[in-house]
């Protein structure tokens, strides 16, 4: 049989499956459950320095090609899921400790809660937000070049801990070369392609209305509406990227057949979002069983035989 074992920055995990930032990881309870499921590994949501409420409700949307959120970065702050993640490194376990997501309000809050981080017990793996669409007056630090460039040349002047950052989707071959060449002169150990294609707008046919209520409707959109987006930015990232920068496919990914896209394109793990927060947390199970059957069927015993392998015309 196939296995679907995935090396990821010095751990082996039972396959490639995690939760995309955001979905099913709030609270301990959560965070529990995806501990206790399928998934290879896992992330908490986005802490910020302060616990914060987030935007108003309603906040999510399901449509039938995907999901619209303005959740505006709810968390119970970073204190909280430090602990969680320092306490669950120490317990023996199939999962290694959980990946930790952080995404400070400002350039300052992300140097204090790396800076804490980088002198805590933590040895896992952080991932830093650069690309939340929905804190009003908060633009995407992932679309301004020179912000990206800066705040990455603090957090490594002092942290020495794995870490990657979250883009946001890119959508033109300049910014593909501009952003590859910057995050190229940083010892970053992973980029995640892509958050949610950010500020969408989904409307109520029947009642001529927004689904959302913060920023008018505005909100981030996931599943089936931005696979292709987030494959091309898999994909424009593991061929300009230092090799020795993993990449996470994120986008899309509710079948094995979707999964066994971001691979070929070049990702080591696969993040869910909308598919999760539809299904919870037993899709893992079927991602798993799903994979399996294409590989075998197409011969393949591990992924790194076809991990971005994908052919041009
Ligand atoms: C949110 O909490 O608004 C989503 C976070 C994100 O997309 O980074």
């Amino acid at each position: 049989g196939a296995t679907l074992d995935s090396y990821f920055l010095g751990n082996t995990y039972e396959n490639p499956f995690m939760n995309a930032s955001g979905v099913h990881c709030m609270t301990v309870d959560e965070l529990n459950e995806l501990r206790s499921s399928r998934a290879g590994a896992y992330v908490t949501k986005s802490a910020t320095l302060v616990e914060r409420e987030g935007n108003p409700k309603p906040r999510y949307h399901s449509t039938s090609f995907g999901s619209i959120n303005s959740m505006g970065l709810p968390n119970r702050g970073f204190d909280y899921y430090l602990s969680y993640v320092i306490a669950q490194q120490g317990e023996a376990g199939k999962k290694n400790a959980p990946f930790l997501s952080v995404a400070g309000m400002s350039l300052e809050d992300n140097l204090k809660i790396l800076g804490a981080i980088q002198e805590s017990d933590f040895q896992g793996v952080t991932e830093l937000n650069l690309s939340c669409p929905n804190v009003p007056g908060k633009p995407q630090i992932g679309y301004d070049f020179e912000m990206t460039e800066m705040v990455l040349g603090k957090v490594f002047s002092f942290f020495r801990k794995p870490l990657g950052v979250k883009l946001p989707p890119y959508f033109d071959f300049a910014h593909f070369d501009i952003m590859a060449e910057i995050l190229n002169k940083y010892p970053l150990s992973f980029v995640n392609c892509i958050n949610s294609i950010g500020n969408g707008l989904y409307v109520d046919l029947e009642n001529e209305i927004t689904v959302l209520k913060p920023k008018n409707g505005f909100g981030g959109i996931g599943g089936d509406y931005v696979k292709p987006t987030a494959l091309a930015n898999v994909r424009a990232f593991y061929t300009r990227l230092n090799p020795g920068i993993k990449i996470i496919g994120t986008g899309g990914i509710k079948s094995g057949q979707d999964a066994f896209e971001h691979l070929l394109c070049g990702a080591t793990m696969l993040q869910v979002g909308t598919a999760l927060y539809e299904r919870g947390v037993s899709i893992f199970e079927t991602l798993e069983r799903e994979l399996r059957e294409i590989m075998e069927k197409k011969g393949y015993t591990s992924i790194d035989e076809f991990r971005g392998k994908l052919k041009s015309l």
